[in-house]
């Protein structure tokens, strides 16, 4: 009886000590390089283009392109859409492709039925 509480005992030290220290998932939210990095993969694919269509790929700070001007204000926009709109708890999330649909000119228009 007493053999088995010891080495009962002994299973959860190892447990506790195989435990990792900081999870990946932990370190990842952590490095706010890592993170943007990731968010500007996903903006890409949920527009279907590279970085070469917002970016001066030689100097990612540069703001010229209009593209990167109206992703800014997309951005802006979805940022409104979740702070004000979709704020409840089972509310979906708004991101780019909500309107996107992987391309960068969503068609936005209803078609018309009555093309005079
Ligand atoms: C749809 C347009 C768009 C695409 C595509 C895009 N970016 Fe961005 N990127 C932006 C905008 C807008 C910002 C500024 C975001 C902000 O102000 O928070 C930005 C910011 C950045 C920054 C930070 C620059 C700084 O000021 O330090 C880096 C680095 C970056 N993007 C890299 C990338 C990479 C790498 C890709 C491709 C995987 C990519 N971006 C794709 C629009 C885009
Ligand atoms: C509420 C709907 C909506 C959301 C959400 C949205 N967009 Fe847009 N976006 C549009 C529409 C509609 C157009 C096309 C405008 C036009 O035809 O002039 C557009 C156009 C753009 C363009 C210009 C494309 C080009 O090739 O000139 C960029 C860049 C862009 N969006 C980036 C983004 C990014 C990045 C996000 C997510 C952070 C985003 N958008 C979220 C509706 C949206």
């Amino acid at each position: 009886m007493m053999k088995n509480k010891t080495s009962l005992l002994t299973l959860c030290l190892i447990a506790l000590l195989a435990l990792p220290t900081e999870s990946a998932e932990h370190k990842k939210l952590n490095d706010p390089d890592l993170v943007k990095r990731e968010y500007m993969v996903k903006i890409s694919r949920q527009l279907g283009v590279t970085c070469n269509h917002c970016h001066d790929v030689n100097n990612f700070k540069s703001e010229l392109m209009p593209t990167y001007k109206v992703a800014k204000e997309h951005m802006h926009i979805v940022d409104l859409l979740n702070k004000q709109g979709f704020k409840a708890k089972n509310d979906p999330k708004a991101d780019c492709f909500m309107c996107h649909r992987g391309t960068s000119m969503p068609d936005y228009k209803e078609k018309t039925l009555d093309k005079k």
